[in-house]
């Protein structure tokens, strides 16, 4: 059976508050884990998860993020000419992996607001969101996790992970029942929780599969939390109306929204590569012995 979720939405147009300065003129989508943007980490889950169409939500001053995924033509003959067969097949194959499409959200109202600017682009279709800042690494692409839930229950998949009582309130808590292993009914949800609204620890975390019903649903969402219109109150509408299903994902995610999570991303993915691993353990286990 061919697959069911074949398009994926990235929102990338948050003003990246928290990683100020660099995020005045850099994306927070474009900072380095290593040596590659924290998006194409993200453009590459949603490809192994079977997704070929990819549409990146941005705004002014993030035309950069187009310039990743297209073609640079003088870079790929020099490296052509000079035989960095190497280098020219990353580089190309940045450009080849999915066919990629890119919309401005005109104003930062929010990552409900954002996601509705994809409606013409979604059509009829259920797709997946991946958050323009957590990057997600592990065997098995979290975002097709979500999907394949998705094609069992024929519902909308929301990813989820249990977090702390100091973390719930800055985040959504959500009403959950388990089903089966690392699979939950959601009922309900509320964004940013004051400590007497939790309905539990668990919040969603960066992924999420849709109905194209969401567009109606958030085209009558007025605004909530912080005066951004919410993605979390139209999936509450939607969860209070027909269920959700929340997947546990595999993987480790990294925020890339914040300055530790940077931190971390880039420790970690760098002890784990086999190019520079050992030099970076070395390294970091002389700095330690220092502190
Ligand atoms: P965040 O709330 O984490 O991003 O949104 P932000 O608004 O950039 O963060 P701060 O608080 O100012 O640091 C989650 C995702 O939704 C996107 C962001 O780019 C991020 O990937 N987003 C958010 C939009 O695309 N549009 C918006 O209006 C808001």
């Amino acid at each position: 059976m061919a697959q069911l979720v074949k398009k994926a939405v990235i929102p990338a147009a948050g003003l990246g508050t928290r990683v100020l300065p660099i995020s005045k003129a850099c994306p927070k989508e474009m900072l380095p884990i290593v040596d590659k943007p924290a998006i194409q980490y993200i453009v590459e889950e949603a490809v192994a998860a079977g997704i070929t169409d990819i549409l990146i939500i941005t705004n002014r001053g993030k035309g950069v993020i187009e310039d990743h995924f297209d073609h640079a033509i003088e870079l790929e003959e020099r490296l052509e000419a000079s035989g960095r067969t190497e280098e020219l097949e990353a580089v190309r194959r940045i450009t080849d992996m999915a066919n990629m499409y890119f919309l401005r959200q005109k104003e930062t109202k929010g990552l409900g607001h954002a996601v509705n600017c994809a409606r013409c682009f979604v059509g009829d279709e259920p797709f997946a969101v991946l958050y323009g800042d957590d990057v997600i690494i592990g065997d098995d692409p979290a975002c097709g996790q979500l999907c394949r839930a998705y094609e069992k229950h024929g519902k909308g998949v929301v990813g989820i992970k249990e977090v702390t009582p100091e973390q719930i309130v800055k985040y959504c808590s959500l009403a959950v029942e388990k089903l089966d292993d690392r699979v939950y009914s959601v009922s309900d949800m509320i964004e940013k929780p004051s400590l007497d609204q939790v309905m539990s620890n668990f919040s969603i975390l960066g992924r999420c599969v849709l109905p194209p019903d969401i567009f109606d649903i958030l085209d009558n969402t007025p605004p909530g939390a912080g005066g951004e219109i919410q993605l979390t109150d139209a999936m509450r509408t939607l969860a209070v109306r027909d269920g959700m299903i929340g997947v546990d994902y595999t993987g480790t995610r990294y925020d890339m929204g914040n300055k530790l999570g940077i931190l971390q991303a880039t420790c970690e993915v760098a002890l784990s590569r086999k190019d520079l691993g050992p030099a970076f353990a070395a390294y970091l286990k002389e700095l330690v012995s220092k502190l």
